[in-house]
């Protein structure tokens, strides 16, 4: 098994770090454009193996997609973070370029992988991805809803007092700070509706603070957040290689299913070998489905953006 995460910055090496440690793969592939990056920090993770006792074999390159071919899984995190003030969407001009450009080579050399989207604005840089590469839809996968998730529970343990662990909680839709949907009404304290102990004043906080989860972030940091990120990602690329079929909201293309065509956008997906493999069907109320149709049209308006470029 081969994993290759293209962009070592913030996001991509935790990537990296989170699955050596992990032993996700017996060969791990780190390439970015920037001389020497990459292979400084594959080296440095490397250096980690005798203290944390793994043993996956961890590769820099630069820009070199030959030490890339074979693999099972690729990751792209290559692009522009956003600073504070910025949405996501502000990144498109540059990060399609680049996500483009990335997603081509890796098919050259890897023509069996499952790619994972990490690069902002990520619905759009998912569709994008699929229309460059032309793969079979279940291949690609953006990841945004899973992050958004874990962020949406530990608002919730923060207000419940409780574990994030005994949360059954989820994030829907669009991966924006206007976007995305965290479905409280589905979220649950080991089976009860959270809604039972919180006020509607503490639901709404909670709805809001996860919705500019990565904008609080930002703003405290200077830049993007990368241990959730990483973490996140880490998930998702196990539940791929070990083939659990965890159910994780991803942005996915949708063909009809949400009420929804021709976009990619956050819904609950079974996550196995093949990469998606079945959109499960949450029954959205009227005003949930309206929001939903909301935030397809904002992602639909940035995929448009696309064809000015
Ligand atoms: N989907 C999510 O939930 C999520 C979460 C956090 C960050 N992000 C996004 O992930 C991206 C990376 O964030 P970061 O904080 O790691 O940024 P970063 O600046 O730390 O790292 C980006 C890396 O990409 C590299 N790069 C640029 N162009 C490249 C190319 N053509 N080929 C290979 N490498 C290239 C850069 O040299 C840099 O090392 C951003 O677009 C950010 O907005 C997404």
């Amino acid at each position: 098994m081969k994993i290759t995460v293209v962009g070592a910055g913030a996001v991509g090496a935790t990537v990296a770090d989170n699955i050596a440690r992990k032993e996700l793969c017996e060969e791990l592939v780190l390439l970015d454009i920037k001389e020497g990056v990459a292979e400084g920090k594959a080296l440095d993770m490397t250096q980690t193996a005798a203290l944390l006792g793994f043993d996956t074999k961890i590769i820099g390159s630069t820009n070199d997609y030959g030490k890339t071919a074979g693999s099972s899984v690729v990751v792209i995190t290559s692009g522009l973070p956003r600073k504070p003030g910025m949405t996501r969407e502000e990144l498109i001009g540059v990060n399609a370029n680049i996500v483009k450009g990335v997603a081509q080579n890796i098919l050259q050399h890897s023509p069996d992988a499952i790619i994972i989207i990490v690069s902002n604005p990520m619905d759009t840089m998912t569709y994008l991805a699929l229309q460059a590469t032309g793969l079979p839809k279940n291949r690609i996968i953006g990841m945004g809803g899973i992050l958004d998730s874990a962020r949406f529970k530990c608002y919730l343990s923060m207000t419940l007092n409780c574990s994030p662990n005994d949360l059954n909680a989820v994030v829907i839709g669009g991966h924006g700070d206007t976007t995305m949907i965290p479905l409280i009404r589905y979220a649950t304290w080991n089976s009860v509706p959270v809604t039972e102990f919180l006020s509607e004043e503490q639901q709404q906080k909670i709805v809001s603070d996860t919705m500019v989860g990565g904008a609080t972030l930002t703003k405290l940091i200077g830049t993007s957040a990368w241990y959730a990120p990483g973490a996140a990602v880490m998930a998702l690329v196990e539940s791929i290689v070990r083939d659990e079929k965890r159910l994780y909201s991803c942005s996915v293309s949708v063909e009809g299913e949400y009420g929804q065509n021709d976009i990619c956008l956050g819904v609950p997906v079974v996550i196995g070998k093949n990469g998606w493999e079945k959109i499960v069907d949450y029954k959205l109320n009227e005003q949930e489905q309206a929001t939903f149709n909301k935030s397809a049209d904002a992602v639909r308006n940035m995929n448009n953006v696309l064809q000015t470029l």
